[in-house]
């Protein structure tokens, strides 16, 4: 037992030692933490917001630290920008007015003196000129700005996951069928019906699908505020906005926007769903 216990925690340590960390398609690494592209197109910011979801279920960059502003600079060598919309706004003076896009409080900050300043507009962009270059200032969110996405990094996976996020592997499906049906599918797939974690895992799970309805993720809602996932994960964020008339969990989806609020609905609904494992290292190992 002892025995098993160790093998156990060793394998784990190794495949955590061999599990590459990649970015999206398109993307670049950055400080081995996240991964950022820039989009050279004069952009609203709100389209810019809208088109990091559909390239890749991401959101504007995130700037947390002394490290992240210098490396922005770096991705726009070789190219004429000099300002970005970055994920952050501001409703008012102070820095506890601004909030970046993933919806964390901001702790590090680089905005120029006199910023925030909500009067010059609520969005925020980065600005290459000036010295030091890498401030930050407010501008119109009308005013139209290259932009860069960030997604978080994940690992690489060995059965070639199309929708490869944070380390897990999604699969999308449009064949409506009952809830119990689809984890059973799920389960044969190496998985199971999708949990949610995070408002960004949320956002992600939008981008996979390209219509009007809703999709089943793996949630059961037995009561208000209580969410349990098929996949026996933490019950640890929670976006069910509409009580229906059952107790299994669906998110609705928009092609127009990225809206993935959840309803509580029918389990013998027919729905398409959606599907999640955790990325399987190169040496075949699934966890
Ligand atoms: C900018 O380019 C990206 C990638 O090609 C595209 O998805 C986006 O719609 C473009 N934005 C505008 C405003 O053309
Ligand atoms: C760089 O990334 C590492 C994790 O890979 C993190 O621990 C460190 O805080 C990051 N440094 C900065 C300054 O962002
Ligand atoms: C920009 O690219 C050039 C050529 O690839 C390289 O020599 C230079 O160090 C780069 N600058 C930055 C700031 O990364
Ligand atoms: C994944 O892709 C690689 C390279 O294209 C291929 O050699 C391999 O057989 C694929 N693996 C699976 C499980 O499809
Ligand atoms: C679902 O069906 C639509 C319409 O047939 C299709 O365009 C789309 O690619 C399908 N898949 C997903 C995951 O939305
Ligand atoms: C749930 O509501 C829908 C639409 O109002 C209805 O068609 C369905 O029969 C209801 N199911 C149950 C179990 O009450
Ligand atoms: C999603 O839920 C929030 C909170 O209940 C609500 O304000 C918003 O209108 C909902 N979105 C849609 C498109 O129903």
């Amino acid at each position: 037992m002892k025995l098993l216990l160790l093998a156990g925690i060793l394998f784990t340590i190794s495949f955590y030692a061999y599990a590459d960390i990649i970015c999206a398609p398109g993307y670049t690494l950055v400080n081995e933490s996240k991964c950022w592209q820039l989009f050279n197109n004069q952009t609203a910011e709100s389209d810019a917001d809208e088109s990091c979801r559909q390239n890749g279920g991401g959101i504007l960059a995130t700037l947390t630290t002394a490290i992240d502003n210098r490396a922005l600079l770096t991705m726009f060598n070789g190219t004429d920008v000099s300002r970005v919309w970055i994920g952050l706004k501001c409703t008012g003076l102070s820095l506890s007015t601004c909030q970046w896009d993933d919806q964390s409080q901001v702790k590090y900050s680089s905005f120029a003196s006199g910023f925030p300043n909500d009067r010059f507009g609520q969005c925020v962009y980065y600005s290459a000129d000036g010295s030091p270059q890498g401030q930050w200032a407010n501008g119109p969110c009308e005013d139209k700005l290259p932009y860069v996405c960030e997604l978080p990094t994940t690992s690489s996976d060995f059965l070639n996951c199309t929708n490869n996020y944070n380390n897990n592997c999604y699969t999308a499906d449009n064949t409506t069928i009952e809830f119990s049906w689809a984890q059973k599918d799920c389960q044969t797939q190496l998985g199971n019906l999708a949990s949610v974690h995070s408002y960004l895992e949320n956002r992600y799970l939008t981008s996979l699908f390209d219509f009007d309805g809703s999709v089943w993720l793996g949630g059961l809602a037995p009561g208000a505020g209580l969410i349990v996932w098929t996949d026996g994960s933490n019950n640890n964020y929670y976006n069910l906005r509409t009580t229906g008339n059952g107790t299994c969990v669906s998110m609705d989806l928009h092609t127009d926007s990225s809206n993935g609020n959840w309803t509580s609905v029918d389990c013998n609904s027919q729905l398409g769903y959606l599907c999640k494992r955790y990325t399987c290292s190169s040496d075949g190992h699934c966890p």
